[in-house]
């Protein structure tokens, strides 16, 4: 199967099998009919935080159901449950709609909910492990069918137990607990400021919703016009005196606490325009003129010529700066 209109890249890949799966229910027979023990699938959601650097060796499987109800609701916070194939945005909108808040700092972000707590995703001062309930996963080793409560997902900065023990699990659903009485989130600077050029300084959840949205669209290239799948590198997170000696060296360059006083975040952004990478091009991979931590398909590169490029940005910035960056998108056939 062709995969190139399934990834945000839009990069050409050939899957040897893909199946869709109607109901999760019936992932166990999905397996033993179609799945090689030992190669294990590799689920696809919205394609939008992968690269193929070479094509999937397995089986590539791709979740259909797209529920979303709300199963309880006690006046002040309500449990929601969404399949694993409904989509991110449109979920994070009818529970706008269902009068819950607190997804509005998350609209836009490409993808599925299915793929949202494997690695955390998170914007605009918000991570969405703070409303993950629990999450329902196929373990497929052992056949059975889990309920991970938030506590166990092992969750931190674009990170998950999902995404660190990559083919142990398919997340088949998420329920969220969301409040009723909104309190949002508007610390992050841009968001703040794009709501009081409006002369809105107490917002609505939907206000905030509708900020992020016209905040991202002028951010971040939208991958249905170039190809991309959003930062390529996460933010390094490094030892304090580190963070202290770069700051001393770099006063522009923005840090973020982390919630541990011993190390702080980076902005790779800021790293990788600093080494003048922002809106090169090798080719059609490049990086893109809006945003430098946002690698761009002009059309016709290859996954292994995007990853190339990355290496060639990580080498620069682990030169000047002696900081590594990690990509934060899975890399499909190849190693990092
Ligand atoms: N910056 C530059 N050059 C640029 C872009 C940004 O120097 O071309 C600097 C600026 O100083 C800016 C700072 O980087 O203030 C931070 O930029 P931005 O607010 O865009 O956030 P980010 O740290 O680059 C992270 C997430 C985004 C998320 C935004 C907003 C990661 C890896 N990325 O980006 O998430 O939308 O914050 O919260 O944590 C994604 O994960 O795919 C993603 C887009």
């Amino acid at each position: 199967a062709d995969l190139r209109a399934r990834n945000t890249f839009g990069v050409a890949a050939r899957a040897p099998v893909l199946v869709e799966v109607d109901d999760a229910s019936g992932l166990a027979e999905v397996f033993a009919r179609h799945v090689p023990a030992g190669l294990p699938p590799l689920v696809l959601g919205g394609g939008s935080n992968l690269l193929f650097a070479g094509d999937p060796a397995g089986v590539v499987l791709s979740l259909q159901a797209a529920g979303m109800r709300i199963t309880a609701d006690d006046g002040t916070h309500a449990i929601v449950r969404a399949d694993a194939g409904a989509h991110w945005h449109a979920f994070v909108r009818w529970t706008l709609d269902q009068g819950l808040s607190g997804l509005e700092n998350l609209a836009l972000i490409p993808g599925t909910v299915g793929a949202a707590p494997i690695q955390n995703i998170g914007a605009y001062g918000v991570e969405v492990q703070e409303f993950v309930h629990l999450v329902e996963a196929f373990e497929p080793a052992s056949g059975d069918r889990l309920r991970l409560a938030r506590a166990d997902c092992a969750f931190a900065y674009r990170d998950s137990l999902f995404k660190r023990e990559t083919d142990r699990f398919i997340v088949t659903a998420v329920e969220f607990r969301l409040p009723r009485e909104a309190a949002v989130r508007i610390d992050y600077a841009g968001v703040r400021e794009a709501l009081a050029a409006d002369g809105i300084e107490s917002p609505t959840p939907m206000q905030v919703f509708e900020a992020v949205c016209t905040i991202r669209r002028r951010k971040l290239p939208d991958p249905a016009a170039i190809g991309n799948a959003g930062s390529f590198f996460k933010n390094p997170i490094v030892a304090t005196a580190r963070a202290d000696a770069l700051a001393s060296a770099h006063p522009q360059l923005p840090q973020f606490h982390t919630g541990d006083e011993a190390t702080r975040k980076l902005s790779a952004a800021w790293l990788i325009d600093a080494c003048g990478w922002k809106g090169h091009r090798d080719g059609d991979a490049g990086v893109s003129a809006q945003h430098a931590l946002v690698l761009v398909n002009h059309g016709g590169a290859t996954g292994a010529q995007l990853l190339a490029l990355a290496r060639r940005i990580a080498a620069s910035v682990r030169e000047r700066f002696g900081v590594a960056l990690e990509p934060e998108p899975r890399i499909v056939g190849e190693r990092w």
